[in-house]
């Protein structure tokens, strides 16, 4: 449902950080583990290379280094927040929730912490989230986060998923600004889509044994195609409700910043939304689908290269597992 701006308060993104880890995984690398290729590997999903997380690596390990930088950005300390969101998937522990993990590191002592569950679209459902908070009046400066090592969930013999994850996070430090800030948010959810994209170990319904363990029951299980379809058609009515919601048109729009999950998929929305390619943010080429990640890492890169200035109209929006998706309007 997209929300218009309520016209008395601007929030905005006033910060940015992004933390990957050192270490390439190439395609070329990938065919000498599974039946794949190169080839096959650009032709279907735009990805060239991911980034793994060394062994004994974990989310906060990304999350931390990539909220110190958006924290620093914003000319603020940890002690300044008063709110943290991380956005993940794969969380360091089952509890206690990642974010107060970060917030022990940042010695963020006011901050209020949790982590929120919406797989891809993590990011854009915590900005929405921080938001809704920072509208509120009551918080006034947070810190929003989408980190995930994927990498420790992936069948690593599975073709079909291998090729496509990578481990990352990214950051924005949010505050009540006087010009721009968001415009309008959509955010929607349809859990009867649920079996499409999932991993059933480890939670209540199958704990850890070694019977789940046999049963590869800690790695995601995804059906491509499908996603591939409700993705598209997801994103692109997202970004024009949000569009509509703030009675713009999509050629005003300077930057759409998608989850990066495949090229095809990003190309489809651009088509269905009248955007030219050259106005979509792509880097699933160097990072693969990062899930909660992923439009906040592309959001620092974009602002990093200069593809967002000041004053331009930007949309960030996301498909995920969930099923799940939003979008955010904002001048930046
Ligand atoms: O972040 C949100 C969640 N995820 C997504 O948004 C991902 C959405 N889905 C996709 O990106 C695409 O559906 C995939 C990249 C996963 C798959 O692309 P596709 O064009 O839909 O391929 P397909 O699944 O229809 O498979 C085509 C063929 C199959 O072979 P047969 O049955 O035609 O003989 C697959 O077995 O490609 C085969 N294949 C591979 N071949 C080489 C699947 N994975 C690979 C691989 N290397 N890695």
């Amino acid at each position: 449902m997209a929300r218009p701006l309520a016209l008395s308060k601007r929030i905005g993104i006033v910060g940015v950080g992004m933390q990957v880890p050192s270490k390439v995984l190439t395609n070329q690398e990938l065919e000498r583990t599974v039946e794949t290729s190169d080839e096959w590997i650009r032709t279907r999903t735009g990805i060239r290379e991911r980034r793994i997380v060394e062994p004994g690596m974990a989310t906060s390990d990304l999350a931390v280094p990539a909220a110190r930088q958006a924290v620093k950005s914003a000319g603020l300390h940890g002690k300044d927040l008063d709110l943290i969101i991380v956005a993940t998937t794969s969380p360091d522990m089952m509890f206690p929730s990642t974010a107060c993990l970060v917030q022990r590191e940042l010695g963020a002592k006011s901050a209020v912490c949790f982590d929120l569950s919406a797989a891809c679209s993590g990011s854009v459902f915590a900005i929405i989230t921080a938001w809704h908070y920072l509208l509120g009046g009551q918080y006034k400066r947070a810190l929003v986060i989408g980190a995930e090592v994927l990498s420790n969930y992936i069948d690593w013999t599975d073709r079909s998923t291998c090729v496509l994850f990578g481990d990352g996070a990214g950051a924005c430090v949010m505050t009540p600004v006087a010009r721009g800030g968001i415009l309008a948010t959509d955010m929607g959810s349809d859990g009867t889509a649920a079996d499409l994209l999932y991993m059933p170990g480890g939670g209540s319904k199958y704990p850890p044994s070694h019977a789940s363990v046999d049963q590869r029951l800690h790695f995601l299980r995804m059906n491509g195609g499908e996603i591939f379809r409700l993705a598209v058609r997801g994103m692109a009515d997202s970004v024009q409700a949000v569009l509509k919601a703030a009675h713009r048109k999509p050629e005003q729009l300077e930057c759409c910043i998608p989850h990066q999950a495949n090229i095809r998929i990003i190309e489809a929305v651009a088509k269905r939304t009248g955007l030219p390619m050259e106005r979509m943010f792509v880097n699933v080429d160097r990072y693969g689908n990062t899930s909660a990640a992923s439009n906040l890492i592309a959001l620092y890169e974009a602002a990093q290269e200069g593809r967002i200035q000041h004053g331009d109209l930007v949309v960030l929006v996301a498909f995920g597992a969930g099923l799940t998706w939003g979008s955010v309007l904002l001048e930046w």
